[in-house]
């Protein structure tokens, strides 16, 4: 039997004797409900997942609701999940859908890649994994699958040549049947057995002629890009508190969509205490009564945040320039929120 078909046929065995497909978003498939889990999976667990999955298809149970949503309360129920920029991908897509497809996901390969936030690998693994549609997928779990198998010098070459290689293999290994099936288990192999650290080869269908497992050298494969170094930043929050009786009410900002966080509501955020200081002045409010709340750390993909949060009563609403809103902690408005912005507003 071909090399091809030897690797397909080991992971459709695989697949059939060890998984039952029992995620929420693989029990009565359709389009809307891949492409949601799809989006939500790029970059995150699925155990992560299933939550916000879960609770977003019961508010949005149709492309049409969530396309009629306002942002703000997409992005309020992604809140958390990181990665804004895919829920806001997500909407555009949405609206684009019912305005010129009818509320009809599309089942053209070529239109969805043309979508807000699908790439190649996206599309094929909608079009697939719903339709079984013959698309091969790229996504980090195949090609660490790729990589090992065939002991693949990932980063020794041009990046983009080594992904038109990895591309080629994994359509060459695609089944001429069974396509849909094939793709989830290759993505559930790479997540549960071919991982990243301490991969499980004993339990690995493809062992036998993988080229890693079979020189000793598994944990080289995929070569490791050198540690990126984390960039350090200060930032300081200014948390302008207003209380009357019971009700408290903060004031938040709302985030440029070009900026990190694009969309949500955030304190006023400045890079050095000075700045802040001549903020306050400009408001008439006088710097001498903040309280410095307990510093907060904060990981993004390429910065590790150093959080220094200042609170300030205040006793009338001040005239702030920005678009923002008064935030009722008793009372809260439907609008996206940083984690580290939630995790300070839960403790006042
Ligand atoms: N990662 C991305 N898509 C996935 C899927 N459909 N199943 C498991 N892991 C995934």
């Amino acid at each position: 039997m071909a090399q091809n078909l030897i690797f397909s046929k080991k992971i459709l065995l695989w697949y059939q004797k060890y998984r039952t497909p029992n995620l929420p978003w693989q029990l009565n498939k359709t389009m809307y409900k891949t492409w949601l889990s799809e989006i939500m999976l790029q970059q995150t667990q699925v155990k992560t997942v299933i939550f916000y999955y879960e609770r977003f298809v019961v508010r949005f149970p149709t492309i049409v609701q969530l396309a009629e949503a306002e942002l703000d309360e997409v992005l309020f129920l992604w809140s958390g999940l990181g990665y804004y920029a895919r829920a806001r991908n997500l909407h555009k897509t949405a609206r684009i859908v019912v305005k010129y497809y009818c509320g009809n996901f599309p089942k053209d390969f070529n239109v969805l890649i043309s979508f807000p936030g699908i790439g190649r690998s996206t599309a094929g693994a909608i079009l697939s994994l719903t339709l079984d549609q013959h698309h091969p997928i790229l996504d980090g779990n195949v090609k660490r699958i790729l990589t090992r198998y065939y002991a693949f010098d990932y980063l020794l070459g041009n990046k983009s040549k080594i992904n038109n290689k990895l591309w080629l293999l994994s359509e060459q290994l695609l089944p001429d049947t069974g396509t849909g099936v094939f793709n989830q288990a290759m993505m559930d192999l790479g997540r549960l057995i071919c991982t990243n650290k301490c991969p499980a080869c004993k339990d690995c269908p493809l062992q036998e002629n993988c080229q890693a497992f079979l020189t000793h050298r598994v944990n080289q494969y995929p070569k490791k890009e050198p540690p990126k170094t984390l960039l350090k930043k200060t930032i300081w929050f200014l948390l302008l508190l207003l209380q009357r009786r019971t009700v408290k009410i903060i004031w938040l900002e709302k985030r440029s969509y070009q900026t990190i966080w694009g969309g949500l509501f955030c304190f006023p955020e400045f890079s050095n205490i000075n700045m802040l200081d001549i903020w306050l002045l400009n408001c008439n409010l006088h710097n001498d009564q903040y309280i410095d709340l307990p510093i907060l750390k904060h990981k993004l993909s390429n910065v590790d945040l150093e959080i220094r949060p200042i609170l300030l009563n205040i006793n009338k609403k001040i005239n702030c320039q920005k678009d923002g809103i008064w935030y009722n902690l008793m009372d809260p408005p439907i609008v996206g929120l940083p984690k580290p912005i939630s995790n300070i507003l839960q403790k006042l």
